[in-house]
């Protein structure tokens, strides 16, 4: 796929069908998730992927944006060790870019994948970290719901000529 219709077309999808993610498909994901840029180059990132169907209902329990959780193959938890950060508080932009790059390379994969929020909300972290059994120091940044699409979501029109300022505001 051509970056540019990857970067236009990647919606975040909410439906899904039935169907299977070769392992294969889910390591080339999260190789592009690990190529994202990161604040000297720290790396913090770590990635959990969930399949229990009982893991994602449990989340599903606690986070109260994630009802697609029901129909998607798996989820993906990005989580950064934050233990002897170089550059402190760099993790959650780190991971927000490695976030991105696990959305694209999904599209790019022919899978369709939502974003779930869970930094900042505390008590979202808090419950997750709970769940995933993360030690000390490994901080939840977001989850990724990921599946077969069930229908292509079209693209918005999003180009505001009117935020592009030149020079100066
Ligand atoms: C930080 C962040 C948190 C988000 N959390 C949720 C969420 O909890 N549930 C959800 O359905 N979508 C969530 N989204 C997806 C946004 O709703 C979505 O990106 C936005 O509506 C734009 O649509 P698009 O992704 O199709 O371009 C989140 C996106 C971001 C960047």
């Amino acid at each position: 796929m051509e970056a540019f219709e990857c970067l236009l077309d990647r919606r975040s999808v909410r439906k899904f069908r039935e169907g299977e993610i070769p392992d294969e498909t889910m390591v080339e994901i999260l190789k592009a998730a690990m190529y994202a840029p990161s604040a000297g180059n720290q790396r913090p990132w770590h990635f959990v992927v969930i399949r229990s169907r009982k893991t994602l209902e449990r989340i599903m329990g606690f986070h109260p944006h994630a009802g697609m959780l029901k129909d998607a193959c798996l989820a993906i938890a990005v989580v950064a060790d934050t233990n002897g950060e170089k550059y402190p508080g760099y993790w959650v932009l780190d991971c927000a870019a490695a976030t991105q790059n696990l959305l694209l390379a999904a599209h790019a994969s022919g899978l369709g994948a939502c974003w779930l929020g869970i930094y900042p909300k505390e008590e979202r972290a808090k419950e997750l970290a709970l769940l995933l059994d993360l030690p000390s120091g490994i901080a939840p940044h977001s989850l990724v719901a990921v599946g077969i699409p069930a229908s292509a979501v079209p693209r918005p029109e999003r180009l505001e000529p009117e935020r592009i300022h030149n020079e100066r505001w």
